[in-house]
């Protein structure tokens, strides 16, 4: 049976650290709070020009080196981003000229902070369709450029960054024991719309927008379907939360994080941790996560990982691979 299996992972960091007490000078904040609420400590943002696409394009570079590949060897690209350089093209197809690439396809996918996931299950099914070999995937945002710098409830919690991983069609052999993506799982509800959105957009506005967000009801949203997405799709794989050495979750709540591992009965001990540094990062914080958990010598080849996000839309999901 064909898999889709990791062989390159890489990142990329805006130079620009900024720390929550920055904050305190132009809102009714305190670092105290952000810590103690979010998990959240410091966040990069991408400098004055500093695009999505050059992020991605940073983070690529990166995971092609890991893999020992050019761009060349590369058939496909698909990028998760809300905050794309321009409404259209895509910044995948950015990437893939930044990258020297003349050849495959490049496209975006756009499921907010549950985007990779969705770009991990859809370069999987390209693999196992025999559509595509070898498939960079990234997750890359900017989303400092849609803050609302006014509301203090949103604008503390996210950051910018790009990951990017590399999948290479390889053969195992069926069963749980295989390198590669061994299970997804995908869910949305629309009805959910408002309690995470941007407020503008090319049909409605002719704006950018800033985010908006009720972040209670998100959070609760998350517990209870983020545990539940990641033990469908352990089932799926035929393995159980005890069989897993890494959560590599979403970062956007260092309280939502524990939480779900702990319904899902997983010490902390196993969940790579970054939203300290990165802050929310919406598509980029799993690649991110990945890539840095790998770089910390706690991602060892042949752990068993699951991935789960939830974002916009309501969009959530998760997926399990061994590394
Ligand atoms: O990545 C996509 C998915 N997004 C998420 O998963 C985010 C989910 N939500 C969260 O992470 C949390 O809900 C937050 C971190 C956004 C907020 O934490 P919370 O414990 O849910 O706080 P809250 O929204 O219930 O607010 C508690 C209080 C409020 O004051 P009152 O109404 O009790 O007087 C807020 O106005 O904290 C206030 N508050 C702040 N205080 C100081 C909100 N933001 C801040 C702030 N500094 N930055």
């Amino acid at each position: 049976m064909i898999r889709a299996v990791p062989i390159g992972i890489g990142h990329y960091l805006p130079a620009r650290v900024v720390e929550n007490a920055e904050f305190e000078k132009t809102l009714a904040t305190t670092d105290e709070w952000i810590r103690d609420r979010s998990g959240i400590e410091r966040r990069h943002f991408a400098a004055e020009g500093e695009t999505t696409s050059q992020m991605a394009i940073a983070a690529a570079r990166a995971a092609l080196d890991m893999a020992g590949l050019a761009a060349s060897d590369i058939d496909a690209i698909v990028v998760a981003t809300s905050t794309p350089d321009l409404t259209f093209p895509s910044c995948a197809t950015m990437v893939q000229a930044g990258l020297g690439m003349e050849r495959g396809f490049a496209f975006d996918i756009q499921a907010v902070c549950a985007g990779f996931v969705y770009a991990l299950t859809t370069a999987n099914a390209l693999i196992l369709s025999g559509q595509a070999r070898r498939v960079l995937v990234i997750g890359a945002e900017t989303f400092s450029k849609i803050m609302d710098w006014t509301d203090r409830g949103t604008c503390v919690l996210f950051g910018d960054g790009a990951g990017a991983l590399i999948l290479e069609a390889q053969d195992g052999a069926g069963d749980a024991s295989d390198r590669g993506i061994l299970a997804t799982d995908l869910n949305s509800d629309g009805r959910y719309r408002d309690l995470l959105y941007v407020d503008g957009g090319v049909s409605s506005s002719q704006t950018t927008g800033v985010l908006r967000m009720e972040g209670r009801e998100v959070f609760r949203h998350a517990v209870e379907k983020l545990a539940q997405t990641a033990h469908t799709a352990l089932a799926r794989a035929g393995v159980g939360a005890d069989d897993v050495d890494w959560i590599v979750p979403h970062q956007a709540n260092m309280r939502i994080i524990a939480r779900t591992a702990q319904k899902m009965g997983v010490g902390l001990d196993r969940v790579i941790m970054t939203v300290q540094d990165h802050g929310n990062t919406s598509a980029a914080s799993i690649p991110l996560a990945l890539s840095v958990g790998v770089a910390r010598g706690q991602i060892k080849t042949g752990d068993l990982l699951v991935c789960e996000a939830i974002g916009g839309g309501l969009a959530w999901g998760a997926v399990v691979m061994r590394w």
